[in-house]
Order: C-alpha cells, then sequence, then structure tokens
C-alpha cells in the first residue's frame, strides 16, 4: 500500500468523466488500497480515483460508522429530502463551503468482488456519497457552493440554514 499524491482543484483529470470499471484486477486492488491509505492520512471521508490521478469510476468512503464503503460504477438510484452545511473536499485543502444535497441517497454499486450491492446513506454518508459521486462525473462541489468558500476549521455556524 502507499499514498498517493492528492491532485488539486486547477487540475484538469479532476474536470474528467471517469470510465467504468470491467474487471477487477490485481492493479485496481492495489489502486482501492492505496485509496483508503490516501484517504485516512489526509483525514478525509471520501475520495474519488480521479482525485489521484486514475479516470476510474471508484469511491471510497469511511464516515466513522464503523464501515469502509467501496463503490465501483456507483449510481444513485433514489434520493430525498435536503441537508444544507459545510463540505469541503481533499482536492482543495483548507476550504469548506456551505452546499445543499439530499439527506438520503440510495446508491448501486459493486464492490470489490465485482459483486452488485446497493447501499442508503442518511446525513453525512448521503453527503459523502453524492460529493464522491459528482467526482466521478468531473464535478467539484465549488459548482454548488452557496455564497463565499471559507477557511476550514472557522465556518460562522450561524450561516448553516437546516
Ligand atoms: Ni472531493
Amino acid at each position: 500500500m502507499a499514498v498517493r499524491q492528492i491532485r488539486i482543484m486547477g487540475d484538469d483529470i479532476l474536470t474528467k468523466k471517469c470510465k467504468p470499471v470491467k474487471e477487477m484486477t490485481r492493479r485496481t486492488m492495489e489502486l482501492i488500497e492505496d485509496m483508503f491509505e490516501t484517504m485516512y492520512e489526509a483525514n478525509g471521508c471520501g475520495l474519488a480515483a480521479p482525485q489521484v490521478g486514475v479516470l476510474k469510476q471508484i469511491v471510497t468512503i469511511d464516515v466513522d460508522d464503523g464501515n469502509q464503503y467501496v463503490l465501483i460504477n456507483p449510481e444513485i438510484i433514489a434520493q430525498d429530502g435536503s441537508q444544507t452545511g459545510y463540505e469541503g473536499c481533499l482536492s482543495l485543502p483548507g476550504k469548506s463551503g456551505i452546499v445543499t444535497r439530499p439527506n438520503y441517497v440510495k446508491v448501486k454499486a459493486l464492490d470489490e468482488n465485482m459483486e452488485p450491492f446497493e447501499l442508503e446513506g442518511e446525513g453525512l454518508l448521503a453527503r459523502a456519497i453524492c460529493h464522491e459521486v459528482a467526482h466521478l462525473e468531473g464535478q467539484m462541489y465549488v459548482e454548488l457552493v452557496e455564497g463565499e468558500l471559507v477557511d476550514a476549521g472557522a465556518e460562522p455556524e450561524e450561516e448553516i440554514a437546516e
């Protein structure tokens, strides 16, 4: 396993659409392991493959709910409600901004054995799923930010309207 370099906003690769994974290979397994290591090292709760320079539809998520989620070729198939709050991204370190997301999503994807599964998420997990799936489409959360980006850790709480 190895920590990979995280691409920073402004890098073209973050604007490109990712290709579906067709088969699991040793190389892709290594990529997934490296994505977790890279994400943990950067104290992130989600990472998408293009953030480490690979245009494949792979997402890793760990929102501290006791699970490590790997979503391959994910597709959001249901969503409900809304939540408004601060969101950040490892590709834009030190910043955060207010984004409204669904409060519930259901996603279908393949796991690391290329077996289909569905995952339902609420709150932070739903936010992370939406954020990471958008990366696979070449989209950054900054396109959705309401108001100004602020320094992470200095978010004015009264501006959160949930
Ligand atoms: Ni991100």
